[in-house]
């Protein structure tokens, strides 16, 4: 069968030959792969960014946001059937630490956790794939064509859950499912996790001011508006006068992965304000800020500053239920987010 593979760290993307996988124990199941979404993470690892091959391999076979068919099951599955329409997540457990034993390896404290696609497993551009079915969820047929969707707002579910179950438990009379009503909620990056975020937002009632580079009529911007958000031109609006410009910020929601623009950002932000970040910025380039400013603002305001990556299997499933109830509000809004299916011989237009 056919994958797409990278040397890691170098810039090399090929289609290889691959043996099909099969069933090997009763608790597996062997899924045809329908669509693979490409994002950040992937062009990074295309550019000879962070990723590592799985053991005694040189390649790794890229691709981990995921959907397809249920092709054949082990004897003992029964949380799917052939011809349902699945995903497997993209963590595997390192078996050591207490978060991965509770099924959540997106927390995985002895970093020996892997990532299909990304660290140390093949990932899912291929024709199939067989996993466990722990890691595994069925996806109801009507959201179907907008699944592949599925990943990347798991990504922006686990932050905005994360920042509800701290604002909830340390603020008096705040409670996790309220706390975003008519809260006011910066977006800043309106790429994939930031857009979906905006999504899963709005859905809880917050109020979502999105920021990028991009022109007020582009598509991105017109799309938070279609779902009620407004929008502001980071290059038209200075950093520290983002605050005066739309006043108490008590989230921030950061997509950008840049690092300058994320230490700044903090002050716009508001009074017992909590801001996460899910941009995962280059290393070892130094940037100079306000540290004292920043820092003394964070203390006298009481402010939360959380970094949040991957999802647990819950949180896949709170984006599964979360796409359904998008296109019950908004129509085919949330398609909008898919701007492109190629065919996998188009790869390298993709990546690009
Ligand atoms: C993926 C996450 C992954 C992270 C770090 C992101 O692009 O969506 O699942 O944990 O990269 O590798």
């Amino acid at each position: 069968m056919k994958a797409i593979a990278t040397i890691p760290t170098s810039k090399i993307v090929n289609i290889i030959d691959r043996d099909e996988p099969f069933i090997s124990s009763p608790d597996e199941i062997k899924i045809k792969i329908t669509q693979v979404g490409i994002c950040g993470t992937d062009r990074e690892i295309a550019n000879g960014g962070r990723a590592d091959a799985p053991e005694g391999s040189q390649e790794l076979v890229i691709g981990h946001e995921m959907l397809g068919i249920v092709h054949e099951v082990g004897s003992s599955v029964s949380k799917v059937k052939v011809g349902d329409y699945a995903l497997f997540i993209v963590r595997r457990p390192c078996g050591e630490c207490k978060a991965c034993f509770h099924e959540r390896s997106d927390m995985c404290s002895s970093k020996k956790y892997t990532e299909r696609g990304i660290k140390m497993r093949d990932g899912y551009m291929t024709e199939y794939v067989v996993d466990k079915e722990e890691f595994i969820l069925k996806v109801p047929n009507e959201i179907a064509d907008i699944a592949v969707l599925t990943e990347p707002l798991s990504v922006s579910i686990k932050a905005i859950v994360e920042s509800l179950i701290v604002q909830s438990a340390r603020l008096p009379g705040e409670k996790y499912d309220t706390y975003l009503e008519g809260k006011k909620v910066l977006v800043v990056g309106l790429g994939p996790i930031g857009l979906l975020g905006a999504f899963a937002l709005r859905l809880r009632g917050a109020e979502v001011i999105g920021m990028d580079i991009v022109d007020e009529n582009s598509t991105r911007p017109s799309l938070l508006k279609e779902i009620g958000g407004k929008y502001i031109n980071d290059k038209l609006v200075q950093t520290d006068k983002i605050d005066d410009q739309i006043g108490q910020i008590d989230m921030i929601f950061e997509a950008t992965g840049v690092a300058k623009l994320e230490f700044d950002l903090i002050d716009a932000l508001g009074v017992n304000g909590i801001y996460v970040l899910t941009g995962i910025p280059g290393v070892g380039r130094p940037v100079e800020i306000m540290g004292g400013d920043l820092m003394q603002q964070m203390v006298l305001m009481n402010q939360v500053l959380i970094g949040s990556v991957n999802a647990s299997k819950e949180h896949n499933q709170i984006a599964l239920n979360d796409l359904i109830a998008y296109r019950k509000k908004w129509g085919k809004s949330i398609d909008k987010v898919i701007t492109e299916i190629m065919p996998y011989t188009r790869i390298l237009d993709a990546l690009a």
